[in-house]
Order: C-alpha cells, then structure tokens, then sequence
C-alpha cells in the first residue's frame, strides 16, 4: 500500500504524489489513512518547510472518493471511509506551512477538496475541476461546501457545488480558484517558481502570516486585528526578524532559520 503514496525529500520541501494513476489516484481509505499521518508527521519535522501534493501520470489531480471501494457498503458502515477523507483533508488542512497542489491534471469531489486545502493551486491546462458529489447522490464532505465558497464567493460555489458542474481550468483560474495554469510540462518549474519565492521569505513569518489570514478570515474586524497583533509579536520577537533587519541594512540576502 504504501507504494500509493510516494513521498520525497527535495530540500527543505517533500513532495508527496498520489499514485494510484490506474484509479485517477483515487483516494481510498488506507491513502487518506496514510496521508493524514503523513500531514502530522510533516507539520511536527522542523526541517520540512513546505509540502507539495502532486497526482501520478498525465490524466488526474484526483478523481475524489474511491467510488470503487465504497460501493457495496451499506450507509451505516461507511463512516470509517467518510471520517477517513475529511479527517486526511483536514489534517492537510492544519499544515501550519505552506502547501502547494501541484495539480498535474483533473480534480474531482474529494480531489478538489484536498487542492482546497492547500495554500496554492497550480494547474495544467486543459484539465478541469468540479464537486460532483450531488451527481452522484452525495454531496461534498470534506469541506468542500465550507471551502469553496470561502474561495470563490457563495454563488459560484453554489453553481458549482449544487449543479454538480465540471468546469474547465480556465474558467477556474478566473473565479480565482486555482492560482495559475501552466502548460503540461511547465508545472514542476511553476512549482519550483513559487518555492524559490517562498525561500527568500523567513519561514516563521510565512506560517504566522498563515494563521492570521486563517484564523481571521470569518471573524468581526476587530477580532481579526487581534489575532493579526498575536501572529505578529511572534514575528517581532524571532531571530529572523533581526537577520531581515541585518540583511536590510547590509544590502545582502538575508539566511533564514525560522527561528
Ligand atoms: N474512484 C475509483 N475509481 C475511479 C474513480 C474514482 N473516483 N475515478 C476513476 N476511476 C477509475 C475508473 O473506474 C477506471 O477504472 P477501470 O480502468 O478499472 O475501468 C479508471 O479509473 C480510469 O477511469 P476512466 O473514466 O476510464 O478514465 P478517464 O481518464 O477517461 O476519466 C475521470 C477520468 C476522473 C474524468 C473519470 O473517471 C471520472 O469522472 N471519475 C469520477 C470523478 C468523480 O466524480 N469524483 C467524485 C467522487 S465523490
């Protein structure tokens, strides 16, 4: 089983691909088994500092549930398989540092509720995204009606999410759901671009920055500048806030330790 995950160390940063690209790199139960714990290993492993998501072989992201697996068990036992892809989301989801969907092709239902967890969504062009859940006599479950429209407004969440609609990455791009389209061939460098850029930023900051933007984003103003007051004195008092100085004054990049 564990050949459905690979997981790969390049630098400060671990690449993690679904690889079940037979299945569209459904997500069965032991891989949301396995990708929650993986999500918890790679929060707590300080030297890891970013994670990327990525699906095997040219034809999908991620074709969501693993329909296959679910079929054939009744209602009252599959909440083993429920609680296992929103709780693998969710711990995505609680990666304080940044996490990028590198999304090699099409996502769907809980594939796209797995890209929403992340911070960036970088796609190929030509694939195409959409919850289809209701098509299939579900709906999302793993955030997706909680995310999306927190991602793209409540309309085009609910024209997506109540018509079941598959929508191309283009249009996807511009409602503001993925944050790049880059042609097949182009997505590790795309990838890459972002990760250089986030190596030039203190990482501590970056997972502040993180938290506040989060833990703000659906409280009243007033609320939200507090938690940005309490982000920020971590930042204040951190070494790399003194490097960033340092580095400022010298005129030379300045050597992070996300301390
Ligand atoms: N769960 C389990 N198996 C899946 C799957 C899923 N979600 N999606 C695709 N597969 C399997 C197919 O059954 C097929 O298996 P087979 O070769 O044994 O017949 C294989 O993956 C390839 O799928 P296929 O449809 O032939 O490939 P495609 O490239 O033409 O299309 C998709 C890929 C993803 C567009 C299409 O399979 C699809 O629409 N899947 C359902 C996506 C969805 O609605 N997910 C939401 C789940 S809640």
């Amino acid at each position: 089983m564990s050949e459905h995950i690979l997981v790969e160390r390049r630098g400060t940063t671990v690449w993690i691909t679904l690889n079940r690209p037979e299945a569209r790199n459904a997500l069965s139960r032991a891989v949301n088994l396995r990708l929650a714990e993986l999500a918890n290993e790679l929060e707590h492993d300080p030297t890891v500092r970013a994670v990327v998501i990525m699906g095997a072989g040219d034809k999908a992201f991620c074709a969501g549930a693993d329909l296959k697996e679910r079929k054939g068990i009744p209602a009252a036992e599959s909440a083993p398989y429920i609680n296992a892809i929103s709780t693998a989301i969710n711990e995505i989801a609680a990666i304080r540092k940044p996490t990028i969907a590198a999304m090699n092709g099409s996502a769907y239902g809980g594939g796209l509720e797995l890209a929403m967890a992340c911070d960036f969504r970088i796609a190929v062009e030509g694939c195409e995204v959409g919850l289809t859940e209701v098509r299939l006599g579900i709906m999302p479950g793993a955030g997706g009606t909680q995310r999306l429209p927190r991602l793209i407004g409540e309309a085009r969440a609910k024209e997506m999410i109540m018509l079941g609609r598959r929508i191309p990455i283009a249009r996807a791009y511009e409602i503001g759901l993925v944050h790049q389209v880059v042609p097949v061939g182009q997505l590790h460098a795309a990838v890459e671009g972002i990760l250089t850029e986030l190596s030039g930023c203190a990482p501590l900051s970056v997972i502040h920055a993180k938290s506040a933007l989060e833990r703000g984003a659906n409280l009243p103003l007033d609320q939200g500048l507090e938690i940005e007051q309490q982000c920020y004195e971590v930042t204040l008092y951190s070494e790399d806030r003194d490097e960033g100085l340092a580095a400022f004054a010298a005129g030379r990049p300045p050597v992070y330790q996300g301390r």
